[in-house]
């Protein structure tokens, strides 16, 4: 693959600046001479799994139609108006996944998948706002993109998908292969294939607060102490016998605000929820694994690389793997650190980790949560 240039002569922090959350960009071939390593056969063969979230949107006769995949069968690309949508192609596409990465001057906490879009000439999913950044890039064939910075979000009532009912086009670009737009969270937009296109959308996850206090709550309900009982030694015979009591309810007020949390529980919560892969992901265990002592001998020689689909975050000496969190230190933390940021580690490092590291790494193997690097 051609080296990314992404953001054209604007550096990460410009783009920080004066860009992100704040209004859109338009690159020209942000991936020159882009070929777009996908192609429209892969996309439909992944649309048939069961376990790849796709979506077809359809605009025939006027009437916008949505479906949820699997799908067998796909509509002829001679038809017009239909565009199909793979949700997480890095998942189960190396080159899907190198592509995502190359966004990472922006942390892996925020980064969500990279979605692509087929569609036949005329396809889209209508105007509409997302609630996230996005980078649309244009991957084969042509779009055009209406965007607008309205402020009226108001959507068409009783549609199968979220349909702005006023939209207004300010700006007006037509993408080739290669060039990206950015686009602003609630930021209005239409694209429109130009005859039959493919485009990749790389997403953010941005949590509501709401979601996450509930999965907190339920966080910390494993680790609450509360000890002792209800008790009312001093107690008064009852006139009203139905009526709960002032001192009841102030002793158990009393005992319940001593449920308290740290930094360090938020750390955790935080490293486990968003290092959990959702609930479609089946990790690919290895068929015939090699024995622990084959394995370690081979990671030393080839060093080892995250599975596509493993999510791993730290911080400090807290290191989070798919949803379950570890405590290290020394030179491990250091190690582990690393095969996070760069998601592969060199095996000659391999050498300074600890027996428990070694230990954790063969079962990480056998979980299908890393792999043997490729390129040695
Ligand atoms: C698409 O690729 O057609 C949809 C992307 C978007 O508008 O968010
Ligand atoms: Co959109």
């Amino acid at each position: 693959m051609k080296k990314l240039t992404l953001l054209g002569d604007i550096t990460p922090t410009e783009f920080l600046n004066e860009y992100w959350h704040k209004k859109p960009l338009l690159i020209r071939q942000a991936i020159p001479q882009f070929n777009a390593p996908i192609k429209a056969a892969e996309l439909a063969k992944l649309a048939a799994s069961e376990d790849v979230e796709s979506r077809l949107v359809t605009h025939f006769k006027q009437q916008w139609q949505l479906k949820n995949g699997p799908f067998e069968e796909l509509p002829d690309l001679k038809k017009k108006e239909w565009t199909l949508l793979v949700q997480g192609v890095n998942l189960h596409h190396p080159a899907a996944d190198a592509i995502l990465r190359q966004f990472n001057f922006l942390p892996d906490a925020r980064l969500d998948d990279l979605m692509i879009s087929l569609a036949s000439d005329g396809g889209g999913v209508g105007p509409h706002f997302d609630s996230y950044d996005v980078f649309l890039l244009q991957a084969h064939g042509r779009r055009r993109w209406q965007i607008s910075a309205q402020k009226n979000l108001d959507l068409i009532d009783g549609m199968p998908l979220k349909i702005l009912s006023k939209f207004k086009s300010e700006q007006e670009f037509i993408l080739e292969p290669g060039d990206m737009l950015y686009l602003p969270p609630h930021y209005a937009h239409d694209g429109v294939a130009v005859g039959e296109c493919m485009t990749y959308s790389i997403g953010f996850r941005a949590p509501a607060f709401q979601e996450l206090g509930e999965a907190f709550l339920q966080f910390m309900s494993d680790s609450i102490d509360l000890p002792g009982r209800y008790a009312d030694p001093d107690l008064k015979p009852s006139k009203h016998p139905a009526e709960l009591s002032k001192e009841m309810l102030e002793t158990v007020a009393q005992e319940l605000r001593k449920v308290d949390f740290t930094q360090e529980d938020i750390t955790v919560f935080m490293g486990e929820y968003l290092s959990t892969p959702k609930h479609s992901v089946f990790f690919d265990q290895p068929k015939k694994p090699l024995t622990p002592i084959k394995f370690l001998a081979a990671a030393k020689k080839q060093g080892i690389e995250l599975a596509l689909k493993t999510r791993m975050l730290y911080r400090g000496s807290n290191i989070f793997v798919n949803g379950e969190s570890f405590g290290v230190t020394g030179a491990d933390k250091a190690l582990l650190s690393k095969l996070a940021d760069h998601r592969a580690l060199a095996g000659i490092e391999l050498g300074k980790a600890s027996v428990d590291m070694q230990e954790t790494l063969c079962l990480w193997y056998e979980d299908g949560w890393i792999n043997l690097s490729k390129n040695i």
